[in-house]
């Protein structure tokens, strides 16, 4: 679905209410002493949603939408309080990216009860980074994802420096229907058309909520990625508008770009999908459909912008070192044989937990030797990509979803300075939910 951005702040209850309510606020491990600022209400509920394509969904939804945004500023103490009205399953919210206290990460089982049906759990967390995050329930999240339980956190800087006359996010996502999959944005002709002046700044917010990477084009100019999983580039070069660029699963990019005197098009796939849906930005009369040029690069983010100023690099003396052999193999899993996702040749609950202790510098290596791609996932933390096949990549990045391919090994980095336990796994939900998890502990 892509919705605007910059609309009101639909789900924001009330702004600095100094009486709020009961925080029914689990065991905390940051400071989260101080009222709210800002407060919203998530009601985990059913609903009835049709597609562009025409299909109806059967889907579960926080509010009844598909994809809530929550939209904060940079600074603020954030409460949402989740109600599971009528599922019939429990619930959670794990704010996918954002380094919460561990109470408050949603995993059920580990940092808090799951919401039964009648029951709530308050949230509460400072917005200490800004950028582009997103939601999701961590219950049996590969049905509960795929059913439509996400939504959008969106933290905009204290003090804008950069101002953007239009934002956009764009969430994606398939629907698993009787008609097989269907994209949340829409049908095959479903192309969103948005009148754009020439001249005017533009940011996409683009979160890929689907279970595999995609491939994405934006043509008609030069483009920037200013912001990777929430994480700002420095000094983004403009790329050329043949450059696709793939983002994993769970992974966020925000592109900007000026609106030119012409037409310009954001769209899923490569220019051989035609048919896939995307947003047309015109500036007159809306364009009929566009003509696609054939890409002739993939954006690689080892290599764009300057490096991050950051606690570690590829010199850094680690105090632990992991090494996460990503594998697959045929085997039983809850009593039926399937794909079997492993790490070091184990499925969780085997895979050993990785211990650690508070102010660690902390290295690990991804050795992708499956059939097919995973986006590793850290919760609590973001990692700082090193190497790539055993080589430095020019520009280091922030990361808190990794998309390793078949083949592919990576050596990220990371501080330990968030305390808990907290899950490391890949976002292909269907994986984790046949072994590829693991825990991280702090001892
Ligand atoms: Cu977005 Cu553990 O997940
Ligand atoms: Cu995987």
């Amino acid at each position: 679905r892509m919705s605007g951005g910059s609309g009101p702040h639909d789900h924001r209850q009330h702004h600095s209410n100094h009486q709020a309510d009961t925080v029914e606020v689990a065991a905390l491990t940051g400071d989260l002493s101080d009222p709210a600022d800002v407060k919203f209400e998530l009601v985990a509920q059913r609903k009835k949603i049709s597609l562009a394509s025409g299909a109806v969904v059967d889907a579960w939804t926080y509010n009844g939408e598909i994809a809530p945004e929550l939209r904060v500023k940079h600074g603020d103490m954030v409460e949402v309080k989740l109600i599971n009205r009528d599922l019939d399953s429990g619930v959670t919210i794990h704010w996918h990216g954002y380094n919460v206290p561990n109470a408050m990460d949603g995993v059920p089982g580990m940092t808090q009860n799951i919401v039964k049906p009648g029951q709530s759990f308050t949230y509460k967390f400072r917005a200490a980074q800004e950028g582009t995050y997103w939601l999701h329930s961590h219950q049996q999240a590969s049905e509960q994802v795929g059913k439509g339980l996400f939504g959008t956190l969106i933290v905009e800087p204290a003090q804008e420096t950069e101002v953007y006359d239009e934002q956009l996010t764009v969430i994606n996502h398939r629907w698993e229907t009787d008609q097989g999959y269907k994209k949340a944005f829409g049908s095959h002709d479903d192309w969103q058309r948005k009148r754009v002046a020439p001249g005017k700044t533009v940011k996409l917010r683009i979160v890929n909520a689907h279970n595999h990477s995609e491939k994405y084009l934006l043509q008609g100019t030069d483009f920037r990625i200013a912001s990777i999983d929430g994480m700002r580039i420095q000094d983004p070069q403009p790329l050329s508008d043949q450059t696709a660029f793939r983002l994993g699963s769970g992974g966020r990019y925000d592109v900007i770009f000026t609106m030119p005197d012409h037409p310009v098009f954001f769209k899923l796939g490569d220019s051989q999908r035609e048919s896939s849906p995307g947003i047309l930005f015109y500036t007159d009369s809306p364009p009929e459909k566009p003509v696609l040029r054939a890409e002739t690069a993939e954006f690689d983010p080892s290599d764009y912008g300057k490096p991050v100023a950051n606690d570690v690099t590829a010199a850094s003396r680690f105090d632990r070192e992991f090494l996460m052999i990503l594998g697959n193999e045929m085997g039983f899993y809850n009593g039926n044989f399937h794909f079997l996702w492993t790490i070091n040749g184990e499925v969780y609950p085997k895979v050993p937990t990785f211990v650690v202790k508070e102010g660690d510098r902390v290295k690990t290596t991804f050795v992708n030797k499956s059939l097919t791609e995973h986006p590793m996932h850290l919760h609590g933390h973001h990692m700082t990509v090193l190497k790539k096949n055993g080589e430095k990549v020019k520009t280091p990045w922030l990361t808190d979803t990794l998309n390793v391919m078949p083949g592919e090994s990576y050596e990220v980095a990371f501080i330990a300075d968030n305390p808990g336990m907290w899950m490391d796994h890949c976002h292909n939900l269907d994986h984790a939910a046949t072994g590829m998890v693991l825990h991280l502990m702090y001892d």
